[in-house]
C-alpha cells in the first residue's frame, strides 16, 4: 500500500463514519418527530368521547320536540287566521257591508243581489246548502265569477257560512 492509497482510506473511512453518525442522528430524529403525531384512539378513548357527545349527538323528541313545535306553529297560524278576518265575526250583517256588499249591493259583475229575483232565486234553484258551499270554494255561473270567500282567504267557513245565511234572510 503506498502512500497516496493510506491517506484515501483514511478519508474515505472518515465521510463512512459521518455518514453513519448520520444516519443514527436522523433515525433518533424521525422516532422523536413520530411521538409527537396524535396517536390512534384506544377503544377506551372511543367509548369515552362517545359517552360525552351522547345528549347532543341521539333523537330529541317529547314536549319540546319537533312535532310539539309544529303542533304550536299550526295552532298559532289558525289562531292568526280567526282573528284576521273582522275580528272574528260570526254576524253575517257585519262580514256582508265589509266585504260581500261590494258586488251583490250593486249586482256587480252579475252578482245575485238581495231580492227575490237574486239571491231568493238562487235558494229556490240550487239549496242553501249549495248557496254555502259555492260561498266558501268560489263558483262561476252563468252571470259571472263568485270569487272564494269573497276574495278574502282569512274568512272562515263558519263566517261565510253566516253572510250566505244573512243574505238570504235579507232576500225574501
Ligand atoms: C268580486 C265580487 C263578489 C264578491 C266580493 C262576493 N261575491 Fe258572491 N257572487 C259574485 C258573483 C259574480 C256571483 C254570481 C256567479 C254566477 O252565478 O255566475 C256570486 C254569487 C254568490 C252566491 C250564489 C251562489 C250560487 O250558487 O248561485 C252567494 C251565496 C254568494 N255569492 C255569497 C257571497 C258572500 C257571502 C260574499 C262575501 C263573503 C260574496 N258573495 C262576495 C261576486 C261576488
Amino acid at each position: 500500500m503506498n502512500k497516496h492509497d493510506s491517506t484515501f482510506l483514511k478519508k474515505f473511512s472518515m465521510v463512512i463514519g459521518f455518514l453513519i453518525a448520520l444516519t443514527l442522528v436522523l433515525i433518533l430524529f424521525a422516532r422523536h418527530l413520530n411521538t409527537l403525531l396524535p396517536q390512534e384512539m384506544t377503544a377506551q378513548a372511543k367509548a369515552q368521547t362517545a359517552a360525552r357527545i351522547a345528549p347532543i349527538g341521539a333523537v330529541y323528541s317529547g314536549s319540546t320536540g319537533a312535532a310539539a313545535a309544529a303542533a304550536a306553529a299550526a295552532a298559532a297560524a289558525k289562531a292568526a287566521t280567526s282573528q284576521a278576518a273582522y275580528g272574528g265575526t260570526l254576524d253575517g250583517e257585519v262580514i256582508y257591508n265589509s266585504l260581500c256588499t261590494g258586488c251583490h249591493t250593486s249586482g256587480a259583475g252579475g252578482a245575485p243581489m238581495l231580492n227575490a229575483a237574486g239571491i231568493g232565486a238562487r235558494l229556490a234553484k240550487s239549496g242553501l246548502e249549495t248557496l254555502h258551499k259555492h260561498a266558501i270554494e268560489g263558483f262561476t255561473g252563468a252571470t259571472g265569477t263568485m270569487p272564494a270567500r269573497g276574495g278574502n282567504p282569512a274568512l272562515t267557513d263558519e263566517q261565510v257560512i253566516a253572510s250566505v245565511d244573512w243574505m238570504v234572510a235579507q232576500s225574501k
